[in-house]
């Protein structure tokens, strides 16, 4: 069978092709000669599978769809402390190369904007390493994301590096409120070589489904960052990536993302999808304008609005019924489902609220697809309190959902694979 989802990406590429509207950015001379009808999607699964349609081997300069990355970097070669204390992650609400620092303590706001993203590029890579090494590592850092080496487009770097005005404003800024220790013109050509590594839409969809992944790349199984940093960098996403139209963009698409000034958009949708479209002609806010139409499409079709409430949950309690054998009753609990907080709740106060005469119980996990670790927390809680009340408890785990379950101080429980796993052990019990 061939997939629909090459098609339905060809149909969206189609829908939004008519709009001329916006232009490519100019204030850097080597963008404004871009190719204004570039068009092209591309979509990797976090397991590692890869959509495309248009324009897709087109490269391009990464521009500040660089700074979620280098932000990762920063976060994972630093710590969140060192970092925090440089920049915070409030939004804006300015474009994002407004020369703005926080009026208290001098930091830019957030990663997102040029001055947030000047000082996050000095923080990657270890404090004692000079221009050239850092370079290094956020090539490095930036090309594991992508899964492939990626390199300069040194026309890019020189065209912006002789317009850089307001960059280097902020840049002095920065080092007059001691944000930064290097030297302003050192910073801004740091800044800008990140912001012209070259790359493809695919190359951005691999590195937006990495982020959605919690930080593992989605083909290689590589860890880049922590899950930590990965959900970190996304809620800076979902909150400040598209500057001063960021509450806009949310309510309408509800994804994390982040744009470039070259036409590259990104959107990650956490355990799900990287998403990146690609359109040179830019709104007044400096966000790809076909761009933006293609994810507010996705969204509506796909369901991918992170705010979406989803159907409500079916009872977590499956059935509870006795189990008449010879060697006594035992009530059998079935739950269901992929079970987080409010999930383990539900069992939790199922317990609470019924009186339980039988002896033996078992928690019967068959139809339990995953437990969150707040969940097996919750539920190897209720074990132990049913144990204190003396129960004998036994966990029906043929998955393993709950790997080595471990009840803590005076509970106690008997993992089986299978309800019928009773009879022999009540067998072995009766002739010992
Ligand atoms: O700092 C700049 O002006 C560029 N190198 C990057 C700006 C950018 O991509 C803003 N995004 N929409």
């Amino acid at each position: 069978m061939r997939s629909p989802i090459p098609d339905y990406l060809d149909g969206a590429l189609q829908s939004v092709a008519a709009d001329e509207s916006g232009a490519p950015a100019d204030y850097i001379p080597e963008l404004a000669g871009a190719d204004p009808d570039r068009l092209a999607v591309a979509v990797c699964t976090i397991d590692g599978a890869r959509y495309t349609a248009g324009d897709v081997g087109v490269e391009f300069s990464i521009q500040s769809i660089s700074k979620p990355f280098v932000y990762a970097l920063a976060l994972a070669d630093r710590g969140f402390e060192a970092v925090l204390e440089k920049v915070w992650v409030e939004p804006s609400g300015d474009a994002f190369n407004e020369l703005s620092l926080d009026p208290e303590t001098s930091r830019p706001l957030n990663p997102m904007i040029n001055a947030g993203a000047i000082t996050t590029n000095s923080l990657a890579g270890a404090p004692e390493m000079d221009a050239a090494a850092r370079h290094e590592r956020i090539v490095d850092g930036l090309s594991a994301f992508a899964g492939r080496r990626l390199s300069v487009d040194d026309a890019v770097f020189e065209s912006e590096m002789n317009t850089a005005y307001r960059n280097r404003a902020l840049a002095n800024l920065l080092r007059a409120n001691g944000i930064i220790d290097e030297d302003p013109i050192v910073a801004v050509a740091a800044y800008t070589r990140q912001c012209s590594l070259s790359v493809t839409t695919e190359d951005l969809a691999v590195m937006a489904a990495t982020l959605a992944n919690g930080g593992v790349h989605p083909v290689s199984g590589a860890p880049v960052v922590s899950r930590a940093v990965a959900r970190q960098v996304l809620s800076v996403m979902a909150t400040c990536g598209m500057y001063d139209g960021a509450g806009d963009w949310m309510t309408r698409v509800g994804v994390p993302a982040k744009s470039g000034v070259s036409g590259g958009l990104i959107g990650a949708l956490p355990g799900q999808v990287g998403i990146s479209t690609f359109s040179p002609r830019l709104d007044r806010h400096g966000n790809s304008v076909r761009g933006l139409d293609l994810f507010e499409r996705f969204t509506a079709d796909m369901g991918m609005h992170l705010m979406e409430v989803p159907p409500a949950t079916t009872t977590v309690i499956r059935s509870d019924r006795v189990h008449h054998a010879p060697a006594g009753d035992v009530r059998v609990v079935s739950l269901q489902g992929a079970l987080q907080f409010s999930g383990a709740e539900q069992v939790l106060r199922y317990f609470v609220d019924k009186t339980i005469e039988e002896h033996r119980i078992a928690l019967a996990l068959v139809r339990v697809q995953s437990v969150n670790d707040v969940a097996r927390r919750m539920l190897l809680e209720v074990i132990r309190r049913l144990s204190l009340e003396g129960h004998e408890v036994f966990l029906i785990d043929p998955d393993q959902v709950i790997p080595d379950p471990d009840p803590g101080t005076g509970g106690s429980v008997v993992v089986l694979h299978s309800l019928q796993d009773l009879l022999p052990l009540w067998r072995r019990r009766a002739a010992e």
